[in-house]
This record gives structure tokens, C-alpha cells and sequence, in this order.
């Protein structure tokens, strides 16, 4: 997504700013276009030869020399974006009051392009007024502040201050900027978290999903422009980003009611709920009590929602289901996606570590209906979802 993107990254005076050499290599290598500026100040910090080498540019620091005057208009001009990491407390202020005593502030005043900040200080002057006000004053501006993170600080204490870190930087910038609207004007269906099982008024059948994955996919979806209807079982988690329509349901018989009505007007399905296989007959009005010695509860099987839409399914549609599987994975996958007619079936296996139910990490291998059969590394749930959609928008444009 940062191909060929032109950045300005502008570096302050900040212990923080060593963290600006990886964050200028992560963006090279991610295809970025580099430009730096620095405060003289930086320059105690990182070596402008580092950066030069790394940026493949050389790095600007003074208004002029004796001979020459920077263009200051021209390097703001240029950008898709400036990134100020570190943004000390000192370019803070200047910033948000307009003084223009070096070639960074010049290029802040005269930039036409969005500005993102890193703020990096200690913790008591991150939470002075002075600080809180001119932060309001750079948002009042329309430039994005990303936030910093808590832990050890240059001055030996513990508290929030630090600045972000160079993959989070580079996360935030592709959220708000670079995102391929590749799904814009298309419809999604997503089910997550588990399912409960109601046996009387307090007790239930449940099961560990945290709903996360699901969330993950929705979240991913609504990123690139898809309208998505997320049907989520009873789960702590929740979402803010925009365009995901949140159904709460209990039990899975309301997880199917709500698909069924959904999916004939959507473009892609992904069931990544842990519905319950088995539902109590009955459920009993009043609490159990405990006086009988032992308690047969008889159960009944749930309607299968990832089945039923594969056989509602056009053309069209891109339906895609998962598998958590512990044994015979794979045999077990491909079975799933014949005799649930899908297009994808994802498989996460309880065998990898860190992967499957609570945690924030999955390890997949996605079987396509060609019969292509794609593992992928260990990666956070948020990076497995655009990976997950990238094959699904891969199908759908087919
Ligand atoms: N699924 C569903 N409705 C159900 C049960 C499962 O839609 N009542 C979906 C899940 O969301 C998942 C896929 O089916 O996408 C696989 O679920 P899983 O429980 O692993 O498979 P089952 O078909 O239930 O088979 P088994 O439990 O025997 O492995």
C-alpha cells in the first residue's frame, strides 16, 4: 500500500528519534518514496548520513547554506504525506504557534499535504496543560496525532510518553490514508463469537471463541469500502470503525434467522463464528435445582448456517467458512468445503501455537474451491484478516 507513496519524514530533537532509522526502513521497503528534514537538534540524535544512506535522498536540515536556499514550499508540495517522528515538545509548540525558525517548521507551514505527529516527551510534560493545549491545536489544524504508548522513558521513569512504535506508525498511516477501497460499494455478511445454548435461566452451552477473528474480518472489510453486517454471539468484543452493522444474538438458531435474511443481498459471507453443534431441547423456565443425584440435559442439533447458505448460493457470492480442527486437519478442510458448498474454507488447527480461540495471534491455511491450498506464518488476527480478504476480493473479481 505504500508503493511508490512519497513521504516526508520530519525528525525532531528526541531520544526517540533513533527509532526514526527503522521506521525510514520499513517505509523503503514497503516501496515508500523518502524524504527527510530534521531540526538541527536531531541532529545529536541520528546520524543524517544513516538516514541519507537508508532514504536513498539526502537529508535537509538548514534553510540555506551560504550558497544555496532550500525549498522548503517544494518538499511539502511533493508529499503524499509528512510524518513528524519524533515530534518533541519543543516542535509541539512551534507548530501549533506558527514560529518558523528552521527548515522543518517551514516545510510544517507550507505543506498542502496531510501531517501526522508521533509525539515522544516524559511523562509530566506529556500531561502539562501546555502540552494538552497545543496538541488540540495541531488536531484544530486538521493534522492526526498518533498516540503514544506507555513504558520506560528517556528520564528513567515508567508512564506514558513514549512514542509510538515504528510498525504502528506505519499501521496508522495505512488505516487513515492508503487503504485500497477495493470492496467499496459491496455488500458483506460476518458471523462471530460463540454461540449460548440456553439449558435454564442462568446456565448455558457455550464454548472459548472471543469473537476476535470474526471481528478482525469484519473490521478488514469495512475498511475497503464493504457495507458489512456483522451477526455476533455473545462476546465482549466491539468495534468503532464505521460501516459494520452489529446484530447481538444468543443462541444459534438467531445467528441463522439473522444470515438467512442477510445473505441473499450480500456479496461475500465469511462464517467465522464457533456456533454450537447442539442445542438443549428444552430449556426450562425456572432454575434447575440441584436435588436429583445426577441431570441428563438432551440435546438436539443445531441447524448448520454455513451449509445452509452454500446451498442458497449464486454465482456471485463469495461464501467462506472455517475449521478448527485438531486431528487429520487438512482432509478434514477440504471435506468441509465440498459438503458445505463453499468457496474458501479457512483452517486454523489447535495444534499451532497461538492460534485458535482468545488468542491475538492465528496461524492459517486457506483451501479455494480451485483447489489451491495457501498456508500462511503465525500473524496478528488483524494481518490474517487482510490476508484472508485479500483472497476473497482475489475471487470475487475473478
Ligand atoms: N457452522 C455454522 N453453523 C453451525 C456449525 C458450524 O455455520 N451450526 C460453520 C462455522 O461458522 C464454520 C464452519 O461451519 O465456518 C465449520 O464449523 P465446525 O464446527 O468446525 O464444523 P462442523 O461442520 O460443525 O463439523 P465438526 O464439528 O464435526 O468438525
Amino acid at each position: 500500500m505504500f508503493q511508490d507513496k512519497k513521504i516526508l519524514l520530519a525528525i525532531t530533537g528526541s531520544i526517540a528519534a533513533y527509532k526514526s532509522i527503522l521506521l525510514t526502513r520499513l517505509l523503503i521497503k514497503a516501496g515508500a518514496e523518502v524524504k527527510i528534514v530534521m531540526t538541527p537538534a536531531a541532529r545529536d540524535f541520528v546520524s543524517p548520513l544513516t538516514l541519507s544512506t537508508l532514504s536513498r535522498n539526502p537529508v535537509v536540515i538548514d534553510l540555506s547554506n551560504n550558497e544555496s536556499w532550500s525549498n522548503h514550499v517544494q518538499l511539502g508540495r511533493w508529499a503524499d504525506i509528512m510524518i513528524v517522528a519524533p515530534l518533541s515538545c519543543n516542535t509541539m509548540a512551534k507548530m501549533a504557534h506558527g514560529l518558523c525558525d528552521n527548515m522543518l517548521l517551514a516545510t510544517y507551514l507550507s505543506a498542502t499535504c496531510p501531517v501526522v505527529v508521533a509525539p515522544a516527551m516524559d511523562e509530566d510534560m506529556w500531561h502539562h496543560p501546555a502540552t494538552r493545549n497545543n496538541l488540540q491545536l495541531l488536531e484544530s489544524y486538521g493534522n492526526k496525532v498518533i498516540p503514544v504508548g506507555r513504558g520506560d522513558l528517556a528520564s528513567g521513569l515508567y508512564g506514558d510518553g513514549r512514542m509510538a512504535e515504528p510498525e504502528t506508525i506505519m499501521q496508522f498511516i495505512q488505516e487513515h490514508y492508503f487503504i485500497n477501497q477495493d470492496l467499496a460499494g459491496r455488500k458483506a455478511l460476518v458471523t462471530a463469537g460463540p454461540t449460548y445454548e440456553p439449558i435454564d435461566p442462568v446456565r448455558f452451552i457455550g464454548n472459548h471463541s472471543s469473537g476476535k477473528m470474526g471481528l478482525a474480518i469484519a473490521e478488514e472489510l469495512a475498511r475497503r469500502g464493504a457495507a458489512v453486517q456483522l451477526i455476533l454471539g455473545p462476546s465482549s468484543v466491539n468495534t468503532t470503525v464505521a460501516g459494520i452493522k452489529v446484530h447481538k444474538v444468543q443462541t444459534a438458531q438467531q445467528m441463522f434467522d439473522a444470515c438467512l435474511q442477510e445473505f441473499a443481498g450480500a456479496d461475500i459471507a465469511v462464517m467465522s463464528a464457533a456456533v454450537a453443534d447442539f442445542t438443549p431441547v428444552t430449556t426450562n423456565a425456572e432454575k434447575i435445582k440441584k436435588t436429583a443425584g445426577s441431570l441428563t440435559v438432551e440435546l438436539t442439533k443445531t441447524r448448520d448456517i454455513l451449509k445452509s447458505l452454500g446451498k442458497e448460493k449464486r454465482q456471485d457470492q463469495v461464501l467462506v467458512g472455517f475449521a478448527l480442527e485438531t486431528n487429520n486437519e487438512k482432509e478434514f478442510a477440504r471435506e468441509k468445503l465440498s459438503s458445505k458448498n463453499a468457496d474458501m474454507i479457512v483452517l486454523n488447527s489447535l495444534n499451532d501455537e497461538g492460534a485458535g480461540f482468545g488468542y491475538d495471534t492465528n496461524k492459517i491455511t486457506i483451501f479455494e474451491r480451485s483447489g489451491l491450498e495457501l498456508p500462511y506464518e503465525r500473524k496478528p488476527k488483524q494481518q490474517v484478516a487482510h490476508d484472508i480478504v485479500d483472497r476473497i476480493v482475489n475471487m470475487l473479481y475473478a
